[in-house]
C-alpha cells in the first residue's frame, strides 16, 4: 500500500515538473528572422587581469540562427577549461545561481571554443515578444593555468556598444549584458 501512495506521489512531481517545463524562445521565434548587434566582452579574474574574451553574435545554423559566444585565452599560460553561457529574455528575474547558464561546455580546444545557443535553450516568459528585444547574457569560463585553476568573469570590453551592468552588489566582479535582438517576421515571397 505504501509503496503504491508513494509512486503515485512520485508520478505526481514527475508530470508536474514536465507541466511546469518554462516556454523557450523556440516556438517565438520559429519563422523570424532575427539579428543582434555583436557584444565584445572579455573575462577578467576577479582582481581584474585579463584572461580571454568572449564575443556573441547571431549566426545562421542549418536548424535555426542562433548566438554564438567565441570564447578566447588572452593571457599567457592560460588554456579554456569549461565554459558556461546563458541568455535568458529580460524582465524575468534575473537568476543569480548556475541556473543563469543555460549552455555548459568542457573545453576541447585550449585557446578558442564557440559555444552555440539556440532559440530553444533561452527561456522565455508569456509573452512572445520578449524573444525579440531585450535579451540578457551571462558568461563564465574556467581558465587551466598551470596546476591551478582561475575563474573569469564577464566584464564589457571597453569598446562595447552595449549595455552591462553589476545584478548583485556582493559580487562586482560578475557583470550581465542586455543585447539587443531585431526580429523581421519572415513572408513568403
Ligand atoms: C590576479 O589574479 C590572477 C589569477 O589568479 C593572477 O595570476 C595574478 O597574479 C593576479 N594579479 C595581481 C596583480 O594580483
Ligand atoms: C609560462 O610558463 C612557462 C613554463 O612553465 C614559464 O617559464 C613562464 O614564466 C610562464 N609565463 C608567464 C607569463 O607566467
Ligand atoms: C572592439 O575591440 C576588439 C579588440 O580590439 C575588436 O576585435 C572589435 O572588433 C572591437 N569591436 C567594436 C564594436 O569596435
Amino acid at each position: 500500500m505504501m509503496r503504491v501512495i508513494i509512486l503515485v506521489a512520485l508520478s505526481l512531481a514527475l508530470l508536474d515538473m514536465a507541466w511546469s517545463a518554462p516556454p523557450t524562445c523556440a516556438d517565438a521565434l520559429e519563422g523570424v528572422f532575427y539579428d543582434s548587434k555583436r557584444l565584445d566582452a572579455n573575462l577578467l579574474a576577479r582582481n581584474g587581469t585579463m584572461l580571454g574574451t568572449v564575443i556573441l553574435s547571431v549566426v545562421e545554423r542549418k536548424e535555426s540562427r542562433c548566438f554564438r559566444a567565441v570564447f578566447t585565452v588572452e593571457g599567457n599560460n592560460l588554456s579554456l577549461g569549461k565554459l558556461r553561457a546563458g541568455i535568458i529574455t529580460a524582465g524575468e528575474p534575473l537568476p543569480t545561481g548556475k541556473n543563469r547558464f543555460t549552455k555548459r561546455k568542457l573545453a576541447t580546444a585550449p585557446l578558442r571554443m564557440k559555444m552555440d545557443i539556440c532559440p530553444d535553450r533561452i527561456p522565455r516568459g508569456e509573452s512572445d515578444f520578449s524573444c525579440c528585444g531585450l535579451l540578457e547574457f551571462f558568461a563564465f569560463a574556467v581558465f587551466n593555468q598551470g596546476e591551478t585553476s582561475v575563474r573569469g568573469y564577464l566584464a564589457p570590453a571597453a569598446n562595447t556598444t552595449q549595455k552591462c551592468r553589476i545584478p548583485d552588489e556582493k559580487k562586482p566582479f560578475r557583470y550581465v549584458c542586455t543585447v539587443e535582438s531585431f526580429c523581421r517576421i519572415l513572408t513568403p515571397d
